[in-house]
């Protein structure tokens, strides 16, 4: 595996591995790798001649300065789990290389970024979409992979690529969990032993829910309840439980309101001071 710390690099690399007729996975990381990176990494290593996975602490989707400064960084172990897995090259740039200058790019991402993460955290998705959007102008992938645990990105990387017209596959993954059912995150990392032993509750709380919708409550009913049964467990906190169209992430009340892929629930949970996110499917 070589490790490329230029965007000239990337780019040349990228540009002569398309000229030369290969299929090109990315997969865009802020490091810290876990085994739900892994399976991403894996996915691509299957569906590509050449796969590069970025490994970069985007510091302009970070609206938290001390979650960017405590946030993992683990570089040699990153680049080693990734030369396991048969990855082709590892771009690792320092934020000079990236950002040059300061991105004043605003992105129109319109209603799918207006909620959740997006009333939560202003500014993140707009970062998100400024780094994505470099990657795959610089890497110019065939396909580019997204774990599903951040279900809404998804829905927002979608958006900045129908924006810049980019001609790509974005390739949606399965989220990980540990045995508990704990979603994998790299920020598991800063659970304290009693917060992790309590985390697990948010994916059977999820899970039970699925059963409510069987039971015939509706999309509104489950919500409260879930989000009642979240805040009742003493460590658990949740900032927001919403229902919404998996597709356009707007929220909604009545099953029967969700579109063509159904309805997800989203939550974001403060476990012992670590700020969770997870989701299921109805
Ligand atoms: O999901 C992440 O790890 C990040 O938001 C991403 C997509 C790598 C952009 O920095």
């Amino acid at each position: 595996m070589e490790i490329i710390r230029t965007v000239k690099g990337l780019a040349e690399t990228a540009d002569a591995m398309r000229r030369a007729g290969k299929s090109i996975g990315l997969v865009p990381t802020m490091g810290a790798l876990h085994a739900g990176h892994k399976s991403l990494v894996d996915r691509a290593r299957r569906e590509n001649d050449v796969v590069i996975v970025s490994v970069f602490v985007n510091p302009t989707q970070f609206n938290n300065p001390d979650d960017l400064r405590t946030y993992p960084r683990t570089e040699e172990a990153d680049c080693a789990l990734l030369e396991a897995c048969g990855v082709d090259y590892a771009f690792v740039p320092t934020p000079a290389e990236v950002y040059p200058e300061p991105d004043t790019r605003v992105f129109d991402l319109g209603p799918v970024a207006e909620v959740m993460e997006g009333a939560m955290r202003p500014g993140h998705f707009n970062g998100v979409a400024q780094i994505v959007s470099k990657l795959f102008a610089w890497a110019m992938p065939t396909r580019a992979y997204f774990g599903e645990k951040d279900f809404q990105q998804i829905a927002v990387i979608r958006r900045m690529v129908e924006l810049e017209g980019f001609d790509l596959e974005i390739v949606p993954c399965p989220i990980v969990r540990e045995d508990d059912g704990l979603a994998l995150s790299s920020r598991n990392v800063r659970l304290s032993a009693e917060a992790r032993s309590i985390a697990p509750q948010i994916h059977r709380i999820l899970a039970d829910s699925v059963d409510l919708k069987a039971q015939g409550y509706e999309a509104e009913e489950v919500e409260r309840m879930v989000t009642d049964a979240i805040n009742n467990i003493d460590g658990l906190e949740a900032e927001y439980y919403q229902i919404v169209d998996a597709r356009t992430m707007q929220p909604v009340k009545k099953w029967a309101e969700a579109g063509d892929l159904g309805a997800a629930g989203c939550v974001t949970v403060y476990c012992g001071g670590v700020r969770l996110i997870d989701n299921i499917r109805y």
